[in-house]
């Protein structure tokens, strides 16, 4: 372990990690611990504590008290802190990447793939934020107003922002809500994932050591089950951004009552294949849609839908690219493409129950299904249909369905009807029909020949329906982690 971060362990064997009060690195009183175990092969990569819900109280008091005094720190202040943060964050990239590829199971270049992409994220956040600008409005615009009133309109932070991060992203998605939130003058408490816990206590250490103030930034650990609930109900905090399940979405949003909330939930994304569309184009893209990070991304490719005629062509060529392109396997083997372990046994039983089921209810096996512990074959099923659970609800694994159509607007109904909305992708040639059917989708974005995802980071971000709430996206963040402030300058004689 580099020297930065080991002020963060308590023991070398097992490796056991302090939490960050915001004042410093300390154990929990709980004497309580999460043991983490990788999904690459069962070894514990380390134990972090389980905080108390007394230790949650002074992270959050000294939060409130340190924003006050950061919200005066001018931007160009907080700017210079945050290039460092992703400097540190580069500085470190190869032992962020082991620890990403032990922790969480991503092959090496998903995992190095996330170090840089978050650093390059938090630069880009920090550029956009120095030049975000309020406005000036006059009254004389409205219906029975004179000149003589002018509102000066700025943002303004929220206060404390509670930043829930989930296992796939530790620290990307942890650092895209800490950077926008503290760029806009707000405290953040980081509550990492279980798996993903350490990296999301590496990644407080790159903050803390670029100069984020005592009590501006913490992190808390320990389960959704012991400290969610209290966190998101705690009356220090202003305001939730989370990425997750729909399910704990849906749950935070009655704990937290009545704050601003940034959630990015599940996905369930469909792709749509018309007769013009590109067939070599789009088996790539449903092979690397539907299998990187073993199909564990919100933006995954879940399901296909098509022409019977299309399908025939279609499903050898994606069957023939499983075969070249994908390799289910160690992550830290270079022989391992796309599909390295799911992150419990338990989750990866979920995604074989939900195959046996769909074979069971007449779809066909096209190739996989098999689970090894962690590991799933990556698999494809043809003759899938809207309503077997493997379709109907986000499986977070290797796992792709085709399911044919009689019309496109059949494709529509099935698409319209899901409970999420985050992304669907639709292939022809033609920019301008795809467009036309985009408009016709209900989800947060279209991609008009490309599989679903979130990048590039400055695009807007977001689900409707049990995918989301609120916007995402460098600006949009930054946005969301702010909120609009006017004083009204009435004339005075
Ligand atoms: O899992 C949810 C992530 O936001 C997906 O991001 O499209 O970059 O993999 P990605």
């Amino acid at each position: 372990m580099p020297e930065f971060f080991e002020e963060l362990l308590s023991s070398t064997s097992p490796p056991t990690y302090k939490f960050y009060n915001g004042a410093g690195w300390t154990k929990s009183q709980s004497g309580k611990e999460m043991e983490i175990n990788s999904p690459v092969d069962g070894s514990l990569v380390g134990c972090v504590p389980v905080v108390t819900q007394e230790e949650i109280d002074g992270v959050i008091a000294r939060a409130i008290q340190a924003q006050k005094a950061w919200n005066e720190v001018s931007l160009d202040k907080r700017a210079t802190i945050m290039h460092l943060a992703a400097d540190w964050l580069r500085h470190h990239e190869e032992y962020l990447t082991r620890l990403l590829i032990m922790e969480i199971g991503k092959t090496v270049d998903e995992a190095k793939g996330e170090v840089k992409r978050t650093a390059d994220l938090i630069d880009y956040y920090t550029d956009e934020a120095r030049s975000l600008r309020g406005e000036e409005i006059d009254s004389d615009a409205f219906p029975g107003f004179e000149k003589g009133k002018i509102a000066i309109v700025n943002r303004v932070p929220w206060g404390v922002v509670l930043a829930i991060a989930p296992f796939n992203y530790p620290i990307n998605l942890s650092a895209s809500k800490i950077a926008p939130a503290l760029l806009m003058g707000n405290a953040c408490v980081l509550k990492p994932p279980t798996h993903g816990s350490i990296a999301g206590l590496h990644l407080t250490q790159a903050f803390v050591k670029a100069g984020v103030p005592e009590g501006v930034i913490s992190c808390v650990t320990g389960g959704g089950s012991e400290i969610g609930e209290y966190l998101t109900q705690h009356a220090g905090i202003n305001m939730v951004a989370f990425t997750g399940s729909s399910e704990t979405g849906a749950k935070l949003c009655t704990t937290s009552g009545m704050m601003p909330l940034l959630f990015e939930c599940g996905g369930n994304n469909p792709v749509i294949v018309l007769e013009d569309a590109d067939l070599v184009l789009t088996a790539a893209q449903i092979i690397k849609g539907g299998f990187s990070y073993a199909g564990q991304r919100c933006t995954g490719v879940k399901y296909v839908l098509s022409y019977e005629h299309i399908l025939d062509k279609l499903i050898p060529m994606v069957l023939e690219l499983v075969r070249t392109d994908v390799k289910m396997g160690d992550p830290r083997s270079s022989e391992t493409k796309l599909v390295g372990p799911i992150i419990t046994e338990s989750a990866a039983k979920t995604i074989e129950q939900r195959v046996k089921d769909a074979v069971e209810a007449g779809a066909t096996l096209v190739i996989g299904g098999k689970r090894m512990g962690t590991y799933i074959e990556p698999t494809l099923l043809s003759h899938a249909r809207p309503e077997m659970d493997v379709v109907r609800t986000e499986t977070f694994g290797p796992v792709v369905s085709f399911i044919s159509i009689q019309s496109v607007e059949e494709a529509l109904r099935i698409v319209n009807s899901s409970m999420y909305g985050l992304q669907a992708s639709i292939f022809t040639k033609d920019e301008g029909t795809g467009i036309k059917l985009g408009q016709k989708i209900n989800v947060g974005t279209v991609q008009v020949n490309f599989s679903p995802q979130r990048g590039p980071d400055h695009f807007p971000f977001l689900g409707v329906k049990k995918s989301g709430l609120g916007v995402q996206g460098v600006r949009y963040s930054l946005e969301a982690m702010s909120r609009v402030k006017s004083i009204v300058l009435n004339k005075y004689e």
